[in-house]
């Protein structure tokens, strides 16, 4: 038995939800770049866990459902009180909240089809809550209650403020949702499938996803991108401090990507609004850093900008704090993710893989007062 590190090119299930195949991704046989061009983040949500796009009707029911399944019990949001909210990740919060919604579902361990659907549409209507009211809280502010009549990009912008966002950063923040919403086999999604495959529930998944996805290898990538951008400063002190980072060998944030290699094909509708969102707010310097960074990183190490690379500088243009950027990215995921332990829970054998054990021989037993 031989390991493949970081299990590299192991083929580790069947599924019918994303692909990604020379360099292109699609959902569903949708290429990405037609859904970031035309689709909302529900009609997203519906392709992931009906493996179709939705009817009229049925996309109205869908946003309906979501909009009435957006409050969350006190209990969870009075439980960012119980401890010092300033100190902590909201990705942490965001994990334990999640696990803690679990509490409050009286279907969290209904195993059939249809409890799982309904979960998954009471998770998906609830993160985005959860997320908004942590960062309120954390500022001393009440929560926001959703309004059934915006879209899902719209309600969290609006919950997040307070103020009903700008058309502009409705489209920039929808495109977000919908290139974030799933990415095949990618390691948070893998391990939601993991957990669930035990027949463990739907709530364990999701925070067992969570928790994958905040590292800064995976979602945490982008909040890593702007605390560069930002410790950095200004276009002409990129070259010294990128040539002097890749000259040690560190790794820069929202560069490389396991299964892409040309590049990833989500980066440019990012760049694009990032241009956009930046000469909008007069702060052209995140985008032509970028730009700059983009340029010697793919000229010096032939490594393109993957997904957390410019989202970085459009969430920063939304007013948005830089520690809620995996958050959001979860927020998006969430639909992949559920769509995923949906489709595992489908036609399930436990995951169970073998490691190369490279450890010492048989030993003999040694009492303790004898090593
Ligand atoms: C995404 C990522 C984890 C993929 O990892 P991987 O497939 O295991 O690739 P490795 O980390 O083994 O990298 C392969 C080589 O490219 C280099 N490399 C990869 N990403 C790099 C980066 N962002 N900056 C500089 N060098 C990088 C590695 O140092 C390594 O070089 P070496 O062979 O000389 O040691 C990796 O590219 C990375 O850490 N990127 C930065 C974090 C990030 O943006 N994550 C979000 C992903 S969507």
């Amino acid at each position: 038995m031989t390991a493949s590190k970081g299990l590299e090119g192991v083929v580790a299930t069947q599924s019918a939800i994303s692909s990604i195949i020379d360099d292109t991704l699609t959902y569903v046989g949708y290429d990405i770049d037609d859904l970031a061009n035309n689709a909302s983040f529900e009609e997203v949500v519906y392709l992931l866990w009906h493996q179709r796009l939705p009817k009229a009707d049925e996309l109205a029911e869908l946003k309906q459902q979501l909009a009435d399944n957006m409050s969350v019990p006190q209990e969870v949001l009075n439980h960012f009180k119980t401890y010092d909210i300033q100190s902590v990740h909201p990705m942490a919060a965001l994990r334990t909240a999640v696990s803690m919604l679990g509490l409050f579902d009286e279907e969290a361990e209904e195993m059939n089809p249809e409890a799982n659907y309904r979960k998954a549409i009471r998770l998906q209507a609830k993160i985005s809550t959860v997320v908004t009211a942590f960062a309120r809280i954390r500022k001393g502010e009440e929560p926001v209650s959703p309004k059934s009549d915006l879209s899902y990009a719209a309600n969290f912008l609006y919950m997040l403020s307070g103020n009903m966002p700008e058309d502009i950063e409705v489209e920039a923040f929808n495109k977000a949702l919908v290139l974030h919403a799933d990415h095949e086999l990618n390691a948070s999604t893998f391990t939601a499938r993991v957990a669930v495959a035990t027949l463990s529930d739907v709530y364990s998944g999701l925070t067992a996803a969570i928790g994958a996805l905040k590292g800064p290898l995976h979602g945490g990538a982008n909040e890593q991108v702007m605390k560069m951008l930002t410790e950095i400063g200004s276009v002409d002190k990129v070259d010294e401090v990128i040539n002097e980072k890749l000259a040690n060998k560190e790794k820069i944030m929202g560069f490389g990507h396991r299964v892409y290699r040309k590049g990833d094909p989500r980066a440019k509708h990012l760049r694009e609004m990032s241009q956009k969102l930046t000469e909008i707010r007069g702060e052209e310097k995140w985008y032509d850093m970028s730009v700059r960074i983009e340029e010697i990183v793919t000229g010096q190490k032939n490594l393109p900008p993957n997904v957390d690379f410019y989202s970085a500088s459009v969430y920063h243009s939304l007013n948005i704090d830089h520690d809620l950027f995996t958050p959001i990215f979860a927020v998006s995921r969430t639909s992949g993710w559920l769509a995923h332990i949906l489709e595992q829970y489908s036609n399930n054998r436990l995951i169970r893989p073998r490691a190369e054990y490279i450890g010492p021989d048989m030993q003999k037993y040694v009492p303790v007062e004898e090593r």
